[in-house]
């Protein structure tokens, strides 16, 4: 079908410059991922309108790292920077190893990869000062957060995401000791989805509490999903047109804490079944939830303060794009668990999209009694760029 095609279009581009470079190696190993079944020679396209990384079915693997600029980073600098990091995302997105690349066999197993930039309010006001959209800076606190100050904020963030984590781990060295001059390692959050090939890829993946998650999303390729996520041409500012807002929050889970609620705890929590994930007044994941239904006694099905009526109102500009990614690390002395979720949104407008959701799940949510937000970041997101150009482009003209 039209994946296996792509591939072997992929395939084709990847042999090509491995053989134009004169590196027979590097051709072997291209024909050696293009031996498997597997999608290790799938490319996502770098350039266009909006970055990649965002409008597809999510990646198996994503590192997210947050930069801080060195006091001394100017905006030449940072030009140059950007000029550099859209040089290596570009090649190495393509299969291409990147310029002074030191493990260049490592490049060659795209597996989907993409790099994706999102600049914090640091960065906009050292470029250009009064070009941040309002909503570029720190959410309002919640009751309900734990920060952790490791976890916050940074001036440049990078998502990297690929279907294979060795291809996730190069792009992010080859991507970090090109920024070393101009920036320090702030945070970085790794994460993971259904392995590549363990499920259809479009089965809605689970999260650590065992739930089904991301049912209810705008669909990447649908208007609907260009509406909720990409910012027009008439907005302000300018530079961000075509591109998005992005929301990172760091949630933990307490997974000794939900050992203890039983099924039809944790089925009231969210409002949905643990196996299907259909609503509680619902047969298929996909069936509609039934807000006004009540229980023989009177009860709504979907309990008051379940995690999906919180969530939802009938505003249709309160909605996001949900990109979560598990994390599982390894736990603290005298823990058995260090767990959570790397939950990510984009939305074009934080303030009038993503604060009203969080305000009311901050406010009252049954879920907020097993995860604890402990890391917070926002970031604005410049559109794409051409061939020859360069990511944030727009914000230095
Ligand atoms: C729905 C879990 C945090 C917004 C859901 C669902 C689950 C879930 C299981 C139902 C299935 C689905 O539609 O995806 C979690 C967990 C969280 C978390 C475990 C924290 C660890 C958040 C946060 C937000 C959010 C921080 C936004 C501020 C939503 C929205 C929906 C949803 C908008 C869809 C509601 C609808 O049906 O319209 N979440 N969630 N969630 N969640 Fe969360």
């Amino acid at each position: 079908g039209g994946a296996a095609a792509a591939g072997v279009g992929a395939v084709a581009a990847v042999g090509m410059d491995a053989f134009a470079a004169g590196r027979a190696s590097d051709a072997r190993a291209a024909a050696e991922a293009a031996a498997v079944s597997g999608n290790g020679p799938r490319t996502i396209p770098f350039h266009g309108e909006h970055q990649a990384g965002i409008e597809m079915v999510p990646q198996a693997h994503q590192s997210l790292v947050s930069l801080s600029l060195k006091p001394d980073t100017d905006r030449d600098t940072i030009r140059r920077l950007l000029i550099t990091l859209t040089d290596d995302a570009a090649r190495l997105t393509r299969g291409t190893y990147a310029l002074a690349d030191s493990e260049p066999e490592l490049a060659l197993v795209p597996a989907r990869l993409t790099v994706t930039f999102g600049f914090g309010r640091g960065l906009v006001d050292r470029v250009a000062p009064g070009a941040a959209p309002a909503w570029l800076s720190d959410l309002p606190a919640f009751p309900i957060d734990r920060l952790h100050q490791w976890w916050n904020g940074g001036d440049l963030v990078l998502q990297i995401a690929a279907d294979d984590p060795l291809t996730v781990a190069h792009a992010q060295r080859m991507l970090l000791k090109d920024s070393r001059t101009a920036t320090t390692v702030k945070w970085v959050q790794t994460g993971f989805r259904r392995a590549y090939g363990s499920e259809r890829p479009t089965r809605t993946t689970r999260n650590l509490l065992g739930q089904v998650d991301g049912t209810v999303n705008t669909i990447p390729g649908t208007d609907d999903f260009a509406g909720v996520v990409w910012r027009g041409a008439t907005e302000n500012p300018a530079w961000l047109a075509g591109g998005t807002g992005f929301v990172v929050r760091r949630i933990e889970m307490l997974l000794d804490k939900w050992d203890r609620l039983d099924r039809t705890g944790r089925e009231q929590s969210v409002g949905r079944r643990m196996d299907s994930g259909a609503p509680l007044t619902g047969r298929r994941e996909t069936d509609e939830p039934d807000f006004a239904a009540t229980s023989p006694s009177g009860f709504p099905v979907i309990a008051e303060f379940a995690h999906i009526r919180r969530a939802r109102t009938d505003d249709p500009r309160q909605r996001v794009f949900r990109r979560a990614y598990n994390y599982d690390l390894a736990p603290e002395v005298g823990q058995t668990s260090n767990s959570g979720m790397v939950f990510t949104s984009y939305q074009h407008d934080v303030t009038a999209q993503f604060l009203p959701i969080q305000r009311r799940l901050a406010e009252v949510d049954l879920l907020n009694e097993w995860t604890v937000p402990i890391g917070s970041a926002v970031f604005a997101i410049p559109p794409g760029c051409a061939e020859g150009g360069h990511i944030g482009e727009t914000l230095f003209t």
